[in-house]
């Protein structure tokens, strides 16, 4: 595989996600419902109290920010960062919507931090880290800007073979077209998804009492049509693969994604397994940057 330009990659991420937006704001309900309990994680491994000032890196429409605000209350303050200012839009509205104050969302590539030394108390993250071209340096970048005491919580997705929700519209697509094996080296859903694979990193960049913990969920759907749409909709990633089938290739696909999801029903909904893994770190000594 060529070399990743980083610059390059930066940029379609930035368009990827920008182009999705407006579905992350329509599914905003089915993502609350199936994965705030990852939030409240984070906040609880973060340990953050009122008055903190907190860092989320990749917030997209407003997770975990937007209850980490609520958390530190109005003595404290969140910055929340991402690249795709459609996503950031989103969040914005929803922290307007609940009146906060006390949130500022900022258009940033969070792989270097435009922040001194010690400027937050804590960092949170969710979904974002496995798709940096460079996350040695992101972390490190991370330990950098916390402050000594302070926590990193993050959490990723764990293995393909957890994330039915993933896994399955993959597998059927490589049965029509030719997909190339995804480098694990390289940015990706599935990038950080072994046990280890964060924390080796935490631990190389001298974060301290390291854990790394997969926790399971599921994602519920009503019906194989509504996780169809919902995945084709917001599945940035996938997005790309479904544009590469023909409009025959396109019918039998989506039916053999809707029968294999149909096996994971549960009573009157769809309950497809997912499965995460949250890596919790502390930075223990001063800032030597
Ligand atoms: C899967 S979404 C997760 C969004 C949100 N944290 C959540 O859990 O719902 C990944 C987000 O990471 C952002 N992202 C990807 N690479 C980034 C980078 N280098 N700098 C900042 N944000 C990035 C994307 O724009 C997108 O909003």
């Amino acid at each position: 595989m060529s070399p990743l330009d980083p610059k390059q990659y930066i940029e379609m991420q930035r368009q990827d996600w920008n182009r999705v937006a407006p579905a992350w704001e329509k599914w905003d309900q089915y993502l609350d419902q199936n994965l705030s309990f990852i939030n409240y994680r984070l906040v609880g491994d973060a340990r953050l109290r009122a008055g903190y000032r907190v860092l989320d890196l990749g917030c997209g429409t407003g997770y975990p920010a937007i209850l980490a605000a609520q958390a530190v209350g109005s003595q404290g303050s969140v910055v929340a960062l991402d690249l795709s200012e459609g996503m950031l839009a989103v969040a914005r509205r929803k922290a307007d919507d609940l009146g906060l104050t006390n949130i500022l969302f900022q258009a940033e590539d969070i792989t270097t931090l435009p922040f001194d030394p010690a400027s937050f108390d804590a960092v949170i993250t969710r979904f974002c880290l496995m798709f940096l071209p460079d996350i040695p340096l992101a972390v490190t970048d991370i330990s950098r800007v916390l402050k000594s005491g302070g926590y990193l919580a993050s959490a990723v997705w764990s293995t393909a073979d957890k994330n039915p929700f993933m896994r399955i519209p993959m597998e059927v697509i490589r049965r029509f077209i030719e997909i190339p094996t995804p480098d694990p080296n390289q940015p990706g859903i599935f990038r950080l998804s072994k046990p280890g694979d964060l924390m080796g990193i935490a631990e190389k960049t001298g974060l301290h009492g390291v854990t790394d913990e997969e926790v399971a969920g599921e994602s519920l759907f009503d019906s194989a049509d509504e996780y169809l749409a919902n995945i084709k909709e917001l599945a940035a990633p996938l997005q790309p693969l479904f544009a590469r089938l023909s409009q025959g290739q396109r019918g039998e696909v989506e039916a053999e994604i809707k029968r294999a999801v149909n096996q994971y029903r549960r009573g009157d909904k769809i309950a497809l397994p997912m499965a995460f893994r949250v890596v919790v770190a502390r930075k223990l000594h001063s800032a030597s940057f």
